[in-house]
């Protein structure tokens, strides 16, 4: 913020997610927080408050006894795409598998084709409600990944449109190129990874942060996953994977070879390849929406925090897997389906899902870290889940700027 400090007093919970408060959720009880510059300039319990500082702030805001948490970081959406596949959810529950239907022509070239059949301003446009909708739900940073172009020309347009995206929405946008997600009709596999190699990584360093590939039996193999991703590298595109979702894919392992920020899914993945990416340092993203949709099973969020792992969650925001923005609904699922604590899980949604981005200024609200936060009207974290993620956002700050919805 600019223009002087702003200081939100009568925090009846302080979340900081801060593990240098507790290894629990960080809180800190009637609590208040001075943000200057966009940043947290002190955070503690109100009592403590030294008096020049709270004199020196310009804005205050009382929040009425409620709970604050850090934004949500959505650490792994597919953002922006054209139509939707209500049709295949329903075929889903009527016994068809997410194989099946892709082998049929829907599944991910169905909406490549809609992604092609719209136009810009029509995808700008919808990708940018997602982004609100987010950030009226406490999202502050959204990561965005390409996927539904294929051919070198089209990821590129979706990653242009990233861009544009970042410009008009509140919400920090971290984009990623998919590089490979599923082969165009007409190819062959061997040919497009040749082509991604050849036309599109170049082009789409400086444009992305992070390159993704869908690491599984059903789509990329390990060895093509590796080229890809070891090129994307030299190129200054840190990698990241989707890895055993529907298959025990040997993507981790891929993960902790390439030195990926972080490894998606887990809902296959074996006790051994757990363990050697938890070893590995490299975290993991657990998905439970597109794990939902697709019926289970579900990745074992406990064992994976028992291993040591840094885990994160996220949406998948997609209109195959997992059609929602939601994270207080991620952080509900956490909670009732893979056992983690509502601390857990909170955590999971802010400083872990940070940390999958490779964000330390964010994710944790303390000293020096930026104000990214959201007032719920609740008492207390526990009640996001509690809730069943139903908990009503009362006020979304990101970098110190409130958010008007
Ligand atoms: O994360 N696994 C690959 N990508 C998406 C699904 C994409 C789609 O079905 O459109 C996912 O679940
Ligand atoms: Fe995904």
């Amino acid at each position: 913020m600019t223009g002087g400090d702003l200081l939100v007093r009568n925090i009846g919970e302080l979340a900081t997610c801060d593990p240098a408060v507790d290894s629990d959720a960080g809180v800190i009880l009637d609590a208040a927080i001075l943000v200057r510059d966009g940043h947290v300039a002190w955070c503690g319990a109100e009592a403590e408050l030294p008096a020049h500082l709270a004199g020196a702030a310009s804005a205050e805001v009382d929040a009425g006894g409620a709970c604050m948490v850090p934004g949500f970081v959505d650490c792994h959406t597919h953002l922006v795409f054209g139509g939707e596949r209500a049709g295949e959810f329903d075929a889903r529950h009527r016994g068809s598998t997410y194989e099946e239907i892709a082998a049929g022509g829907g599944g991910i070239r169905a909406t490549v084709a809609a992604t092609a059949a719209a136009g810009d301003d029509e995808l700008l446009e919808v990708a940018a409600a997602r982004a609100r909708r987010a950030t009226g739900a406490g999202t502050t940073t959204i990561e965005v990944k390409s996927g539904y172009g294929l051919l070198p020309a089209a990821e590129l347009r979706l990653l242009d449109l990233t861009r544009d995206l970042a410009a008009r929405v509140d919400a920090d946008v971290v984009a990623t190129l998919l590089a490979l997600h599923s082969t165009p009709a007409g190819m062959t596999q061997a040919d497009y990874v040749d082509l991604v190699l050849a036309e599109l990584l170049p082009e789409a360093a400086g444009r992305a942060v992070f390159c993704d590939v869908f690491c599984d039996a059903a789509a990329f193999g390990v060895a093509d996953c590796e080229r890809v991703l070891a090129a994307a590298r030299d190129l200054g595109l840190r990698p990241k994977l989707h890895a055993e979702q529907l298959s025990a894919s040997g993507g981790a392992a891929l993960a902790a070879r390439v030195g990926a920020a972080s490894a998606a899914h887990h809902e296959h993945q074996s006790p051994g390849a757990a363990r050697a990416q938890a070893a590995a340092r490299v975290g993991g993203v657990v998905l439970p929406g597109a794990a939902l949709s697709l019926g289970g099973p579900y990745p074992d969020g406990r064992a994976l925090i028992d291993l040591g792992m840094t885990v994160a969650l996220a949406t998948d925001c997609n209109p195959g897997t997992s059609n929602t923005i939601d994270m207080r609904l991620m952080i509900a699922l956490a909670v009732g389906l893979l056992g983690l604590t509502p601390a857990e899980a909170l955590v999971a949604a802010t400083r872990g899902a940070a940390a999958a981005l490779a964000l330390t200024d964010r994710g944790v609200l303390a000293t020096g870290r930026r104000f990214d936060a959201v007032l719920l009207d609740a008492a207390t974290h526990v009640d996001i889940s509690y809730a069943l993620g139903g908990v009503a956002v009362k006020t979304t700050w990101v970098r110190g700027a409130e958010v008007v919805a």
